[in-house]
């Protein structure tokens, strides 16, 4: 297609009209509504503009896309196909893991093939387009969308950014029909909100933001990301969607991204009650200068784009470089010659939540569970009685937000997972409360259950709309039900091992203490039940991994391991009992770690060398570790290395990640790890924002989390 000709066939109603992406319903060939996932107002647009639209949110299904895309092309007057774009996050119809819980698998390999498999899915259902990655960093649970990123770490959410793209979109896009373009998202920083509640201001200065929030975009770009959506918040108080410093010149000029960026739903005109346009036209003419090409289910663009660049406030030259932006996008996915793409009924059939994504689905679960406490409690043994009590012991909710084609009815409960391992007798069940009610029966129906078994395990957590978008919480412990429902169990003196279904780090007050084990399952995905009744028997050996610290209370939040020191440490050799950096009633430290995560078997660290004292620009540092398991079964563990800056020109944090292998151990196995370090690993932003290094002590720290290491020190000369 000769997208120059195309472009100048094209009047200036219909290139604006390209801008705009409206929501399945609107569309003449529609049976369904599709996906809803924000505000709907009356926009009060054309048949016109609709005939003339780019792109749609939320269409899937071979059948109903390609009737869309039939009735839109016998409409449109040059032929121009619709771009199908969708929320393909964590599977399409068999669901992962939340994107949290995968990032606790440290598995870059699994994360991809996951991608790989829900673009497969999408795409034979006609999706063109995945509004994923999500890669904002987190620090702060109490915001509901920490579920959907891999957690507190710039450098592993880097790593998954980067195999997420590379799973959604393969190397050949525009020939593998079973690939679909990837859209990272939230142009900047929106995981930082202030109080952790959704969609308020973000405040940090540019060096923070280049330094922790920027990189996980950057990494999605460098592996060839095809678009850009923006955030809500704002960063340094101008809103993200009309934030030109962030998109034209970082993004688009000093990033050199040439995609599509598109809005997120209704944010160009959320730039009104921002307080920085007067009304639509300032908001489509902040948007588009910003670099804004698409805007999503808001029609300031439409109504307002054609009088700007009449009144030659809008440069037309602005308009045609958006809108060849996204021709080029729909030549890249072949939909000018196959504009139904990979869209296919029977496919469909056979591709859909297939026995081999299942068990993907399954393998990503087993490993993305963390198990958090162990007083030698679990495994559980097979032929011992279990009271399987709790709102999730027998409940599909086990699949998380953003998984709108996945099927609670069709995934695998907690209950099911665990009968048809040891069978009906040796599991007796109750659901002991609602998520947050209960009746007196349930209560003592669960009291009665329970007294019948050797075992407690109790099945709670949070219900799926309790994170994800527009999910934050100010408490974020359990509801005070389940507390209650724990403490009637305590009084039976019966071990409890309680697993946590849930979409954030949780405030554990009344189940740590309470509980002699404590397995985090997440939303464990489709496959959930299968797999936490594997891990609770000990089929399979816990090897998730904390990417997001557990607060010890709320007050602490936000928490995270590479935080800076203070002028008066608390754990200074000197420090006094008053005068420092502290709590009075809580510790400093999160309950539990970034990297946290343990094992049936112990693994052993010893003999953490360096080969040499010192670091050249032009060499490296071979960091050699010994890692041994201890124990009498087979594990993976996760060997975690860490650095420090002893003295920077800015404050450098106590740690930060620069690597990490996972590895597997038979009992008794013991092995060599090596990493190695080069000057380039310890560049950071400068005061005036110079990325680089500086010259003095380094300490280096190899070890199973953020928390108990080895440590060495080597020095950085020039
Ligand atoms: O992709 C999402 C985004 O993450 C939040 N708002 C709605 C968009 C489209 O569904």
């Amino acid at each position: 297609m000769n997208l120059t000709q195309l472009l100048n066939d094209m009047t200036l109603d219909e290139k604006i009209d390209q801008f705009i992406q409206l929501a399945t319903f609107f569309y003449a060939g529609a049976e369904t509504q599709g996906e809803i996932t924000g505000p709907m107002e009356d926009m009060g647009i054309s048949q016109e503009i609709i005939r003339n639209s780019g792109s749609v949110l939320g269409a899937s299904g071979a059948k109903e896309v390609k009737n869309i895309q039939k009735v839109h092309l016998e409409n449109n007057r040059l032929g121009i196909p619709l771009l199908m774009m969708a929320d393909i996050v964590h599977g399409f119809k068999t669901i992962f893991p939340v994107p949290l819980a995968i990032g606790c698998s440290w598995d870059e390999e699994l994360a991809e093939r996951s991608a790989e498999i829900a673009a497969k899915e999408a795409a034979v259902s006609g999706v063109h387009v995945t509004f994923a990655p999500m890669v904002d960093l987190v620090r702060d649970p109490r915001w509901g969308r920490v579920m959907e990123t891999t957690g507190e770490d710039p450098y592993l959410n880097s790593r998954f950014a980067k195999a997420f793209v590379r799973g959604f979109q393969g190397d050949d896009l525009t020939n593998d029909t079973d690939r679909v373009a990837a859209c990272v998202k939230h142009f900047a920083a929106y995981g930082a909100p202030e109080g952790g509640r959704d969609y308020n201001t973000v405040n940090m200065s540019e060096r923070e933001l280049r330094e922790y929030y920027l990189p996980a975009y950057k990494a999605a770009l460098d592996e060839g990301c095809e678009m850009v959506m923006t955030a809500f918040n704002t960063v340094d108080g101008i809103p993200a969607t009309g934030n030109k410093k962030l998109m034209r010149d970082l993004l688009r000029e000093e990033w050199d991204f040439n995609g599509v960026m598109i809005s997120d739903w209704g944010a160009v005109k959320e730039l009104i009650p921002h307080g920085i346009a007067a009304d639509e036209s300032e908001a489509a003419f902040k948007a588009i200068n910003a670099g804004v090409d698409i805007e999503m289910m808001t029609a300031c663009y439409v109504k307002n784009l054609k009088d700007l660049v009449e009144a030659e406030e809008v440069k037309e030259e602005l308009i045609d470089e958006a809108v060849i932006r996204i021709l080029e996008l729909k030549e890249k996915l072949g939909l000018f010659e196959n504009p139904y793409r990979g869209a296919d009924e029977q496919l469909e059939k056979e591709v859909i939540m297939s026995t081999e994504h299942r068990e993907v689905a399954y393998e990503l679960a087993t490993k993305s569970c963390v198990l958090l406490k162990n007083e030698e409690i679990l495994p559980l043994q097979k032929d011992k009685k279990i009271a399987l009590i709790g709102p999730f012991a027998n409940n599909g909710d086990i699949l998380g937000q953003w998984s709108w084609q996945g099927s609670k009815e069709e995934s695998v409960k907690i209950y099911e997972g665990m009968t048809n391992k040891v069978g009906i007798a040796n599991v007796l069940t109750a659901r002991g409360s609602g998520i947050d009610s209960a009746t007196d029966d349930q209560f003592a129906e669960a009291v009665k259950i329970a007294k019948k078994a050797d075992v407690i395990v109790l099945a709670l957590g949070e219900k799926s709309e309790m994170s994800g978008e527009a999910g934050s919480r100010s408490n974020i412990r359990l509801p005070d039900v389940q507390l209650k429902l724990i403490e009637e169990m305590k009084k039976l003196n019966k071990p409890i091992v309680s697993v946590l279904i849930n979409g954030r780090p949780l405030d554990l007050h009344g189940v740590y203490e309470e509980s002699d084990g404590i397995l985090e399952g997440w939303f464990p995905g489709t496959e959930g039940g299968r797999a936490i009744a594997d891990l609770l028997y000990g089929d399979v050996n816990p090897s998730g991994r904390l990417t997001m610290s557990f607060p010890y209370n709320v007050g602490q939040v936000p928490v995270y391991y590479n935080h800076y020191n203070t002028g008066r440490p608390k754990d200074a050799p000197d420090a006094q009992d008053r005068y420092v950096s502290q709590y009075l009633d809580i510790p400093n430290e999160p309950l539990f770690p970034f990297g946290f995560g343990l094992s049936y078997t112990n693994y052993q660290y010893s003999d953490l060398t360096l080969s040499t004292d010192h670091l050249t620009a032009n060499d490296e540092i071979e960091v050699s570790v010994k890692v041994k398991n201890v124990g009498s079964t087979k594990g993976e563990e996760v060997v975690q290395l860490y650095v420090r800056d002893l003295v920077g020109e800015v404050v450098r944090p106590l740690k930060e990640l620069k690597a990490y292998q996972k590895i597997k151990l038979n009992p008794g196995e013991e092995r060599e790890i090596t990493f190695s370090l080069t000057e380039e690993q310890l560049r950071y932003y400068h005061a005036d924002l110079s990325f680089e290094s500086d010259t003095g002590k380094f300490k280096v720290f190899v070890g199973p989390n953020s928390r108990e290491c080895l440590e060495q020190s080597f020095d950085l000369r020039k």
